[in-house]
């Protein structure tokens, strides 16, 4: 019984520890993802899918890494400014035309959270400094 309960207080004080260990910016990240989450579905799920899958030969998906990765910095530019110019996502050219969306950092910022961390990719946390920032320099 002894045994019993030092095992819980043991596993109690590890359980804890491991949920402090959580950071605050992990929970910041899950906070924002959520936000970006129900921003997607009503801004862009229409044309990219709810997976990011794309619309065939019309929108290109959003699960392309290489892409996401190397145009991480511009990702706030394409949603605040809408795009036009041919891209190539996973080797396949896309010509169709992005609105613009007029929406607050704050909106972008969450956005960005959750297509670099959702669609198969760990990009972690974005903030609305970083999308006024990227947003200075648009190519
Ligand atoms: C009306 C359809 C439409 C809507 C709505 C839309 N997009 Fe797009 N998006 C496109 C098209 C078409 C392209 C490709 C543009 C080009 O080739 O220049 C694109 C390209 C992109 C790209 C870069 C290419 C890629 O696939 O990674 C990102 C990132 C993106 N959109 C994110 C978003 C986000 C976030 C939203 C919601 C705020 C959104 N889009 C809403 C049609 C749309």
């Amino acid at each position: 019984m002894r045994k019993l309960i030092l095992y819980a207080v043991f596993s109690l004080a590890l359980t804890s520890i491991f949920y402090s260990c959580q950071t605050a910016e992990s929970v910041e990240r899950d906070a924002y993802y959520v936000n970006g989450r129900d921003l997607y579905i009503r801004h862009c799920q229409n044309c990219h899918g709810e997976k990011g899958e794309g619309l065939g030969e019309l929108t290109p998906p959003l699960t392309d890494s290489l892409f996401m990765k190397q145009n991480r910095t511009q990702l706030a530019c394409i949603i605040k400014n809408g795009l036009s110019a041919p891209l190539s996502i996973h080797g396949k050219v896309y010509e169709g035309k992005m609105p613009d969306f007029n929406l607050a950092n704050i909106d972008i910022a969450q956005l960005i959270v959750y297509i670099t961390n959702g669609f198969g990719h760990k990009q972690g946390m974005y903030n609305p400094e970083q999308v006024a920032a990227d947003l200075k320099a648009c190519k």
